[in-house]
């Protein structure tokens, strides 16, 4: 099937250009109006013929006007809006709508949605999610999504874009090598949650909805959506992917097309779901992409169950998309349907909505026929698509009357937009060895500085799914600002693979002669990326012979930079007393390289953490397609992330060092919380206590209502030097559960500290989502007792009990 995805890939490609040529012929410079640059664009409801139909009326609700345009449809019709590139429909005046935008971390040109051919050339580029998780900065999540969305509205204006864009990726990174991990949040699941809920409500206007309209430079303040929709109105449309228990892309015999991930119930519910409820429950996204793989048998995108879940359980309201071809892969790679008439129906019968891709398109026809599946089935799917597609205002005519119509080429890579891809960078940036404080380097002193590396002069600092960023700068650029003698070697030839040592004589030579040597190192998209896996944690090719050959030269000791989303076996380097510093800077966007300056010569205090524990190379020993999380010690396998893994680390969750040192006093916590339990849970505990045992848990279900917990804590900054620190608040559960995690975040905060003063602030812990584990049969328990909360050193004890 990947012949035939390229061969689909390429035909779009070549229709995407096609379009653009056309397009571009009438578009000209930017400094005109937004009107005159989109003759050429077409727009459903328009006046005066096409804006009469009930589904074009504004003053009618949502429901209603979907059904009104799918009544008034051909099954044929029908069927031909179940791809991503939905057909036009002419005698309605519906052009043909491109559902497939990308926005991971910016505009991205990934999805034949967006071009970059017409007067918007060029988009902000923030950091890779990895990094952006890193600043544990929840606001700063939200401003840029909200970022993101300001541009991808603007470029929509102009016929640039779609409206639905399918981010953000909040699968758990679960295992290092995933080429994929970098797209993520991280390994938590508390913290991928809690970014995709930013995430989601920032791109989907909510800063618009309270009537904040923060930081896009223009002063228009409305509310959102002035329809009687309720609030359902949308900026955007963001996207929860992939559903679920997606984290492999190639390794071994495994793909992740024909991968069926093995999953307990267990980590199920405590591990991989987490992100997916919260970004459908508090982000209240409108959009749930189903992945490849397939899940205990059942490839997601057939999984009625799985899919059924979140709409029942979890209230989500929106449209079901497949991720591209994942409804083919049901026969061709998962060999789960009998026919390909087969994959479709089982896909809209689980649940999807469109797919993406064209099989949808070619197969529903001859399923319906076949009775496999019904038109009512269509209409379900088409309600899905059209209510989102009316909440995003399409069916309102020319966007640039309407809500957000004045966005236009001003709001993209705006000022405000570059420095808070900039304060991204800066915030995100992880110190992870800082010996006898050699770092910050006085940049009142520097006299000569080599810079060395594959990476140092690279523009592509975004990561996967990148756009084109609006002014490139290299690392080497930023460094060439503050030291006027920067000399700069690659050191290997061929770039970030390094197959040859044959730069290694340039870059001794220009070590040897400069007062302070950095070397960036690490891994860029030829390493880790969609459908690649790493099979080894260490550094590509001769980097770590670069790297120690360069430190047992240079005058000083030197600072090592490491680039890339996947963890790196650096043991060599941490243990290497010539290596004195050791920077984690992921993929820092386009403004990255003046943020990794800045924090090297003392302008900027670093205080990111590791999102994710960093591995020994031993650890690739460990199958990549085991999906347990918990260890078992009879079968050597040491489980998976902080909470459960028992092995030795490079670097732990967390990890993350400051030019000054934090001290904590704990200032109120509770020392006991009483629960309401429902009668359900009291008989249970009656009965408990009749065979003479006490009731150790009660499942989350059975409480009636559940208090938040406060820790108040005061962060004292030891040292001269003002910085952001982030307060991670852990917790134990009480005696021994089956199963339980070492320990679990459960709350954090980035607080801003004043150097040698202390700064107060709360955690609020929502006791019976974030203190419960799962049980063995993947149901939310309470574990009753005393559960223990850590933050770094501090230990405090709290008792939870029923009444
Ligand atoms: C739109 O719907 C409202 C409410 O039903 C109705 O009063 C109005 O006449 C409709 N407008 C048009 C143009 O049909
Ligand atoms: C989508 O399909 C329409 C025809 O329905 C075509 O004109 C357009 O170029 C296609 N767009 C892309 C991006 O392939
Ligand atoms: C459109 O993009 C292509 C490549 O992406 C480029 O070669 C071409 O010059 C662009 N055309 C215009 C008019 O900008
Ligand atoms: C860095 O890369 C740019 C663009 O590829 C090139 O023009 C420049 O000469 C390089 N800088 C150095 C110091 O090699
Ligand atoms: C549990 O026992 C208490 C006292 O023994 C009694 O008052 C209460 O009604 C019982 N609750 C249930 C639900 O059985
Ligand atoms: C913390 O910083 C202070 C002031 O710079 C220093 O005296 C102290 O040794 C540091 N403590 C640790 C544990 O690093
Ligand atoms: C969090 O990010 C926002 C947005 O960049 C910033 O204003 C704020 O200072 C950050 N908070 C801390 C404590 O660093």
């Amino acid at each position: 099937m990947s012949t035939q995805r390229h061969r689909w890939r390429r035909f779009l490609n070549f229709l995407t250009l096609f379009f653009f040529f056309i397009r571009s012929s009438s578009s000209s410079s930017t400094s005109q109006p937004i009107t005159s640059n989109r003759p050429h664009l077409q727009f459903p409801c328009t006046p005066p013929h096409h804006n009469s139909y009930p589904f074009c009326n504004t003053s009618l609700p949502i429901k209603p006007r979907a059904q009104s345009l799918i009544s008034l449809l051909s099954l044929s019709e029908k069927i031909q809006q179940l791809c991503n590139n939905a057909t036009s429909i002419p005698r309605l005046g519906i052009p043909s709508y491109e559902w497939w935008s990308e926005s991971l971390h910016g505009i991205a040109s990934n999805g034949p949605g967006i071009t970059f051919n017409g007067s918007i050339q060029s988009a902000t580029s923030f950091p890779q999610v990895i990094l952006t998780s890193a600043s544990f900065n929840t606001s700063l999540w939200r401003l840029i999504a909200a970022a993101i969305a300001v541009e991808g509205r603007a470029m929509y204006n102009l016929g640039q874009a779609g409206l639905t864009f399918w981010a953000p990726n909040i699968n758990i990174f679960r295992d290092p090598r995933w080429g994929r991990g970098q797209e993520t949040p991280g390994e938590d699941p508390m913290l991928a949650a809690a970014f995709a809920i930013e995430f989601v409500r920032g791109f989907q206007g909510e800063n618009w909805r309270v009537g904040a309209g923060i930081g896009i430079g223009f002063g228009e303040k409305r509310v959102l959506a002035d329809g009687d929709d309720g609030g359902d109105g949308l900026m955007l449309s963001a996207c929860c992917k992939h559903f679920t228990a997606y984290d492999l892309e190639n390794w071994g015999t495994f793909t992740r097309y024909n991968f069926n991930a093995v999953v307990s119930q267990q980590d199920l519910e405590d591990t991989y779901q987490p992100p997916f409820r919260s970004c459908i429950q508090q982000g209240k996204a409108s959009c749930l992409m189903c992945s490849y793989n397939a899940v205990n048998g059942i490839p997601a995108c057939a999984d009625k169950e799985l899919l059924q879940t979140a709409r029942d359980k979890w209230g989500f309201k929106g449209y079901i998309p497949s991720d591209c071809d994942a409804v083919a892969t049901i026969y061709e790679y998962q060999n789960y349907a009998k026919t390909p008439e087969d994959a479709a129906a089982l896909a809209l019968k689980a649940g999807v909505d469109i797919n993406c891709g064209t099989y949808l398109l070619r197969y529903t026809q001859a399923a319906i026929e076949q009775g496999k599946v019904e038109e009512e089935d269509v209409d379900r799917a088409l309600l899905n698509l059209f209510s989102v597609q009316i909440r995003l205002g399409l069916f309102d005519g020319d966007p640039i009357k309407r809500q957000f119509g004045k966005l236009g080429p001003q709001h993209v890579c705006s000022s405000e937009h570059k420095a808070l891809a900039l304060e991204a960078a800066r915030q995100g940036i992880v110190l992870l060895k800082n010996e006898k404080k050699f770092l910050p380097l006085n940049k009142n002193k520097m006299s000569s500085l080599a810079v060395i590396g594959p990476m140092a002069n690279s523009t592509q600092l975004g990561g996967g799914y990148t756009g084109v960023p609006c002014s490139p700068k290299s690392l080497l650029d930023a460094f060439q600002a503050y030291a006027k003698k920067t000399s700069y070697a690659a050191g290997c030839l061929d770039g970030v693979p390094c197959y040859s040592n044959a730069g290694f004589i340039e870059a001794l030579s220009i070590a040897k002669e400069a007062d302070f040597v950095i070397v960036v190192a690490g891994l860029d998209l030829s390493q880790e990326t969609e459908d690649h896996d790493r099979y080894s944690l260490l550094l590509p090719g001769y980097q770590m012979a670069l790297v120690t050959t360069i430190a047992s030269v240079s005058k000083k000791p030197l600072v090592l930079v490491l680039t890339g989303g996947g963890p790196l076996d650096v043991s060599f380097a941490e243990g290497d007393s010539k290596i004195a510093s050791i920077l984690w800077i992921g993929y820092p966007g386009e403004t990255g390289g003046k943020a990794l300056a800045e924090v090297i010569f003392g302008d900027y205090n670093p205080g990111g953490r590791l999102p994710m524990t960093w591995y020994p190379e031993s650890f690739t020993s460990v199958p990549m397609n085991d999906m347990n999380m918990r260890a078992d010690p009879s079968r050597g396998y040491p489980g998976r992330t902080y909470r459960f893994y028992t092995g030795d680390r490079v670097y732990g969750f967390g990890h993350g060092l400051s030019y000054t040192n934090f001290t904590y006093k704990l200032l109120s916590a509770p020392n006991k919380l009483i629960l309401l339990a429902s009668t359900k849970a009291e008989s249970r505990k009656n009965m408990t206590q009749q065979r003479g045992y006490k009731l150790d848990y009660i499942h989350i279900d059975e409480v009636e209502y559940c208090d938040s917990l406060i820790f108040h804590v005061s962060v004292t900054n030891n040292g001269d030097m003002d910085g952001s620190h982030v307060v991670m608040l852990f917790s134990r559960v009480p005696n021994f559960f089956k199963g339980a995690p070492e320990k679990q975040l459960i709350g954090f905060e980035r607080v801003h500290t004043i150097s040698y003063r202390s700064t107060e602030t709360s955690i609020v812990v929502d006791t019976c989502k974030h203190l419960s584990i799962a049980n063995e049969y993947g149901r939310r328990i309470l574990p009753l007792g005393k559960h223990t909360l850590m933050l770094s050193d501090i230990e405090h004890i709290v008792s939870i009990e029923t009444q």
